[in-house]
């Protein structure tokens, strides 16, 4: 098709000679059309943020498709309408529709990056359901769409607004492309587009069953599969079973486009669900006839088994036509059927383990049904391609047999014994997933990643899924438990403990309250406003780097990586790559004039390796070409010759080899004289072992990117960072050039959360180099497998501990060495590592403490800031010792915690002896809170205890749990402590520069960067309120290292207390400035005196610098403070755990944070709860696993659990502590942007309440060994015992 015409935001566009895999997504952010609304934040279909919606007639009717314009080929748009977030709106006259506005005034977002594609899902639902969407449809529209920084509180808000309830093949087959628009990127051919075959599109419904198109989607399909179960409300059908498992398959707007001939070819989930429910497709088998034109050879209807013989045979094309789903004759023997799905997040998520069921019963003897025949079928994941297995002998164990809860116990109990060899058997199909194209085992590759080919084949899936197979057997037996219980259910005949299963039930929208102080509304610096930047996020006109257009002649730029873990580099070799017409040039480390440095405090790494490659993903190139497909298929052509070194691939190898970052080796505190204390006690109880807390990925929805543009001798750098200066001066370093001929500018990023501290200088600097040999402009953004791979996350740790407290419960004695996983130079290990020790024994006074942090020297990507810095994993590690210890003593934990909490006066701060100087007390605490903070901690545990119900709610989880089997309860509370600023001082200073205008309006410049978490408005509040002038009259200017110079990066929760004292102090200024002015008008409004001051030659502009006092802390001598001030702060959760399978479901979370007098709680209460559900992810589903054979990190985007919005607590209750100031801080507030993570602690130590309970039914000890992430497969085997190991003597 060489044109194709179509409506786009209601005007009539044709588009020609294109190229046919060009994404919907590329075409509307290409520099013809311009519409950068549409977010490209994963390019994979899976978060939702380049939702678009198409309008299509069907029928004489409208019909409304909510679809990630990523997958969508532009190709598919031809006679649709396309409507972007654009619609209505131009960059110059913007209002929002009623959907926008209703985002805008919850403050649904923060970065806002997601925001145009949830208003995009809405707006097709709410017209697709003529305005009358459900509770239902809300939560089935929203399960493709991610947002990564609130939490999904605020986002709930704003939707509840909307209920009115009550290869190298020649020719590519495409159904609705969302594989193919990725994997024959670069192929060139013809392709037929099965969706544009009107006889593709029937669903016919009888009795016998469903016939479907080819080109059905997963979306119709489960549509029809609704109505049948409507209509039939009294049986267990095919259609039942699907409907249970369709809704948590991907994202609507994915559903909405993947055909059901697309699911069969590729063998997905889907597809099994078909198989075990006995489908069959019609097919039409095609060759070439002696006249080149196809001829059908032969027409049938296949068996699915079949269908994957057929389509592997190449001899012919087989082309699907139709799937026929059968349903039970009606007869006298009753059917059921069931399907479930097991999956470490509940919505759009991969499964883990799958399982179809079904069983005819007929009347035996003494009037029992009993077994005829039975389907018992599993799939566990082994990639896109899973094979659903069945086994004779297994189903054979269960014909003949009573339905009844004695045989169902008995078939359940051997059926682990018997799955777990059949499933390890099963093939990992999908590791090449037989297309004839090198896709990767994980699917998850991406266009943007052929350059990392060969270590996208390396499995090493062994090395990680050792425990699946034994959680798929022992979960698989439960699901067919909770099956039995279903049909039993249905036939009511469920009694006895089994009428405990629980059965999936679709969660309805989360129910929510929040608590704050009331500030008098002339106050602005406390009074609620929503972020400056909503309203242009929400009309998708708000411009991040990567919307910044390319001047003309601009290059793309793409890396070559290293895809060794350690290796001298023999030589690079472009040959091929340089051929490819419209490749301009590649540039590596003998191309840097400069310093060949960058990253992190310790400048230890190179831009592009020079001799030694120190991990996979280290950058060895970059090359540069007219457009981003050419410059990674050139990346790709560019042949590295390795010769491979001794790689260290994990934390305890590094420890084994002695392997370790240096200058971290006085990272140890002491307080009192611990091994004396273990040694002469013997009236301790001591408890000891070892664990690990995994990593974490920032999964910014912006994903890592900059643009360098050359201008005569300056270099003009858009970046998305948090840390402006950092890019200018590796850029000026590398380039060998004096700063002054540099600058970076940062509007605002699509969240940072530390990723995006000293991480972006890599690609600046390489974009640089590029620049600087072309001449031209180059742009180079990271495809999100590469940004997973290369960038770096949250450290992992493994704790050693040993704990002694008295028989009573008070704490004595603790020991402790953590090691974290550095990767292969330092970053900002050394003072995560700091923060990590310091604040180790979390809120709890212990008269005697040693801990030692090292950073362990990996040969994997370095680990960076992240949100927490370090924090997080000392709370996650301290309260699970705390857990341990409370078992170990018979006391319940909350009553541990409280009796020793910090209180006044108590000893807290630690101590060494100073061997250089006796007598002097070395001290690391707070310089603020120091004396008084632990009367807040008091304050806010018992405010939370009563708010939470706390002692009323663990009596009945305890009840619960003596009357449930199969389900159990856990709730815990936690408290929260946490420093405050940067450790160097030098770190904590601002900048401001504000100019009032002679019309009174305010620009106000300041050194930090917006990123989502309200900076700018709080910045623009700060000036308002000191100028005594509306908010309305300040913007915010992007910020830019020649205005606000030698800035500090906005991390360690300090971007506000810095850059706001700042601002405060210039408009301060200004106001000092026109005070004669305003003595001699005093009736004249601002904009009139500024106007006289102008005419009167007085200055209306200031800048100024601000900085915290000394805290002076040394490790060398260790003295001084490692904080400013402590956030305090505590969290309740209360969890259900489904002890057949490790689902966990979060009944109820209440939150308490100390933001001092909050400069705006709007803002503050958003980033509490985005920072809890961040450290619930990070605790509970979001895991990182790593090769031990290539180093390559495993984990990719498609199989990275980032919790959604059904992963959400069912409610949750948020407040911010009342009546607390901080005089000491800028208008007395306190920061709210780190501490929150820790509070998601409390899910996991709910969790582990419900593991204990069950464990103690089966006779286990109630002490186990709990890495993070405790995902679901985690907390089954823990259950079962089967936990890697389980605790000692308890
Ligand atoms: C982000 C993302 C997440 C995913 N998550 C999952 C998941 O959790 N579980 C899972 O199992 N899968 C998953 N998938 C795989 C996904 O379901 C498939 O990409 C999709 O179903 C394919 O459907 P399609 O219509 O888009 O097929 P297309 O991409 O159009 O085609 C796929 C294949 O089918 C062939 N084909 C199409 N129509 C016909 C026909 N009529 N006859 C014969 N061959 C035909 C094509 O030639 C091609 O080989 C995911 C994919 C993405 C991109
Ligand atoms: S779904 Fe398209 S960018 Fe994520
Ligand atoms: S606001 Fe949703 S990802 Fe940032």
């Amino acid at each position: 098709m060489s044109n194709i015409a179509f409506l786009l935001n209601g005007r009539r566009v044709t588009v020609s000679n294109f190229e046919p895999r060009l994404t919907l997504a590329e075409y509307l952010r290409s520099p013809a059309v311009g519409l950068m609304g549409t977010k490209p934040a994963c390019n994979q279909g899976m978060c939702g943020a380049c939702t678009v919606l198409l309008t299509s007639l069907k029928d004489g009717k409208a019909k409304y498709t909510p679809v990630n314009a990523c997958r969508f080929p532009l190709v598919s748009c031809d006679g649709m309408a396309v409507q972007t977030i654009e619609a209505g709106n131009t960059k110059t006259s913007r209002q929002l529709n009623c959907i926008q506005e209703k985002f805008v005034k919850h403050n649904a977002t923060q970065c806002g990056f997601c925001l145009p594609g949830f208003v995009m899902g809405v707006t097709a639902l709410v017209k697709e359901t003529q305005g009358h969407p459900t509770v239902d449809d809300i939560e089935e529209a929203m399960s493709g769409h991610l947002c990564r920084c609130t939490g999904y509180r605020t986002v709930t808000d704003a939707l509840r607004e909307f209920v009115t309830e009550a290869s190298t093949r020649e020719h590519a087959l495409l159904g609705g492309a969302t594989n193919s628009i990725t994997y024959y990127k670069n192929l060139q051919g013809t392709s037929i587009a099965t969706t544009a075959i009107p006889e593709f599109h029937g669903v016919a419904v009888t009795d016998a069953g469903m016939t479907l198109g080819a080109a059905v989607t997963v979306q119709e399909l489960l549509e029809a599969c609704r109505a049948y179960a409507k209509a039939h409300a009294d049986q267990m059908s095919p259609a039942h079973a699907l409907l249970e498992v369709l809704p948590r398959y991907r994202g609507k707007e994915a559903r909405s486009v993947s055909t059901l001939a697309g699911e069969l070819a590729i063998g997905t989930e889907v597809a099994n669900y078909l198989t075990g429910l006995g489908a069959t497709a019609a097919v039409e088998r095609v060759t070439r006839g002696a006249n080149g034109h196809p001829q059908v050879e032969v027409r049938a209807q296949v068996g699915l088994p079949q269908l994957v013989g057929l389509l592997q045979d190449r001899a012919a094309v087989t082309v699907i036509t139709s799937v026929h789903l059968p349903f039970p004759a009606p007869r006298a023997a009753p059917e059921f059927y069931a399907c479930y799905k097991l999956s470490r997040k509940v919505e759009n998520m991969h499964h883990l383990l799958l399982a179809v069921f079904r069983v005819r019963l007929t009347p035996g003897a003494d009037g029992l049904l009993v077994v005829d025949q039975c389907t018992l079928g599993f799939a566990k994941y082994v990639g896109w391609r899973s094979e659903l297995i069945r086994d004779a002998a297994l189903e054979a164990t269960l014909v003949g047999r009573p339905w009844n809860d004695t045989t169902a116990r008995e078939v359940a109990a051997g059926m682990p014994q018997r799955l777990q060899p059949l499933l390890a058997a099963t093939p990992s199909t999908d590791m090449d997933m037989g297309w004839g194209m090198d896709t990767g085992w994980d699917t998850g590759l991406g266009w943007g990643c052929t350059h990392l080919h060969g270590w996208g084949m390396d499995t090493g899936w062994e090395d990680t899924a050792a425990h699946l197979d034994a959680y798929c057997a022992t979960a698989g037996a439960g699901l067919f438990l909770r099956f039995y219980a279903a049909v039993a259910r249905h036939m009511n005949k469920l009694s006895g403990p089994l009428a405990d299963v629980r059965q999936p039930t679709r969660r309805s929208l989360m129910r929510d309250t929040q608590d704050w102080e009331h500030i008098p509304e002339s106050d602005l610096t406390g009074t609620r406003h929503t972020n400056i930047l909503m309203q242009s996020h929400a009309t998708g006109f708000s411009r991040f780097t990567l919307d910044i257009e390319l001047p003309a002649n601009g290059l793309y730029g793409a890396l070559v990586c290293s895809t060794h873990p350690h290796a001298r580099l023999d030589g690079i070799d472009a040959t091929e790559a340089l051929k490819i017409e419209g490749v301009v040039a590649m540039v590596t480390a003998r191309d840097i004039p400069g310093i060949n440095k960058h990253t992190g405090i310790v400048m230890d790494t190179t831009v592009f390796a020079d001799g030694e490659v120190e991990c996979v993903g280290h950058p060895i190139a970059l090359v540069m070409a007219t457009s981003q497909p050419l410059a990674e298929l050139a990346a790709s052509k560019v042949v590295v010759h390795y010769t491979d070194l001794p790689a260290i691939l994990s934390i305890d190898q590094a420890i084994a080899a002695n392997s370790y970052l240096s200058g971290l080796e006085s990272h140890k505190l002491v307080l009192g004289d611990v091994d004396a204390t273990f040694a002469g006690r013997s009236d301790l109880v001591v408890t000891e072992g070892h664990f690990y807390t995994g990593g974490q990925e920032h999964w910014y929805l912006e994903g890592q990117n900059c643009l360098v543009v050359p201008r005569d001798e300056h270099y003009e750098v858009f970046s998305s960072t948090q840390n402006p200066s950092k890019v200018q001066t590796d850029v000026a370093g590398v380039l060998g050039i004096p700063r002054r001929r540099v600058t970076c500018t940062i509007n605002h990023t699509g969240g940072g959360f530390g990723g995006k501290q000293d991480r972006p200088c890599i690609l600046a600097t390489a974009a640089a180099v590029g620049a600087l040999k072309t001449g031209r402009p180059v742009r180079l953004a990271l495809p999100r497998r590469l940004d997973f791979q290369m960038m770096g996350g949250r450290h992992p740790f493994r704790c050693d501990y040993k704990f002694g407290c008295t028989r009573d419960g008070k704490m004595v004695a603790l020991k402790v060495r953590v090691v974290t996983d550095g990767g292969h130079c330092h970053d900002t290990t050394g003072p995560v590592l700091d923060k990590c020790v310091f604040q180790l024994p979390n809120a709890y006074t212990i008269p005697h403490i040693e801990i030692e942090g090292r950073g362990a020297k990996l040969n994997h990507p370095t680990n960076t800031a992240f949100r927490g810095f370090g924090a997080p994993q000392h709370c996650a590690m301290m309260e699970q010792i705390v857990e341990e210890m409370a078992g170990k003593l018979g006391m319940a934990p909350h009553q541990f915690r409280e009796l020793n909490l910090n209180k006044p006066g108590d000893e807290i701060l630690f101590r060494e002896l100073n061997l250089n100087k006796p007598g002097d007390e070395i001290l690391v605490g707070s310089y603020v809170s120091h004396g008084k903070g632990e009367a807040q901690l008091q304050a806010i545990w018992d405010q939370l205890m009563q708010t939470s119900e706390f002692p009323r709610r663990l009596a009945e989880v305890e009840a619960f749990n003596r009357q449930h089997q199969y389900v159990k309860r856990g709730i815990s509370l936690i408290p929260l402590k946490n420093g405050v600023c940067f450790e160097e001082d030098f770190m904590n200073q601002g900048m401001a520069l504000v100019h009032v205008l002679a019309d009174g309006s305010v620009q106000v410049s300041h050194g930090g960067v917006e990123m989502g978490q309200g900076l700018n408005t709080k910045m623009a509040q700060i000036a308002a309120q000191t100028l005594g002038v509306p908010l309305d009259t300040v913007s915010v200017l992007p910020t830019c290292t020649d205005t606000c110079a030698n800035t500090q990066p906005t991390a360690a929760s300090s971007g506000t207390d810095l850059n706001g004292g700042a601002v405060r102090e210039a408009c301060a200024q200004i106001v000092r400035n026109l005070a004669p002015l305003r003595a001699e008008f005093p009736k004249a409004t601002f904009a009139e005196i500024c106007n006289k001051a102008y005419f009167g030659r007085v200055t209306l502009s200031a800048a100024s610098h601000f900085k915290l006092p000394t805290l002076g802390w040394h490790w060398d001598t260790k003295t001084g403070f490692s904080a400013f001030y402590y956030d305090f702060g505590a969290s309740v959760s209360e969890v259900e755990v489904d002890t057949l399978t490790g689902e966990f479901t979060i009944l109820r979370s209440d939150l308490l944070e100390d933001a001092g007098r909050s400069l705006n709680p709007t803002l503050d209460l958003t980033q509490v709860e985005g920072g809890f559900m961040q450290g619930v992810g990070w605790l509970t589903m979001e895991e990182i696993n790593w090769s031990l054979r290539s180093g390559a990190m495993l984990t990719v985007p498609f199989t990275y659990a980032l919790p959604g919005l059904a992963d959400t607590p069912l409610e949750l209750h948020t407040a911010l502590l009342k009546g607390h100031p901080c005089p000491e801080n800028v208008a007395g507030s306190k920061s709210s942007g780190e501490a929150p993570v820790l509070l998601g602690t409390s899910v996991l130590m709910a969790i582990r309440h419900a593991i204990q309970s069950a464990r103690a039914d089966r006779g286990l000890k109630a002490q186990f060994t709990m890495d993070t992430p405790l995902t679901i497969e985690k907390i089954k085997l823990a259950i079962e015992g089967q936990a890697p190991s389980d605790l000692g003597d308890h």
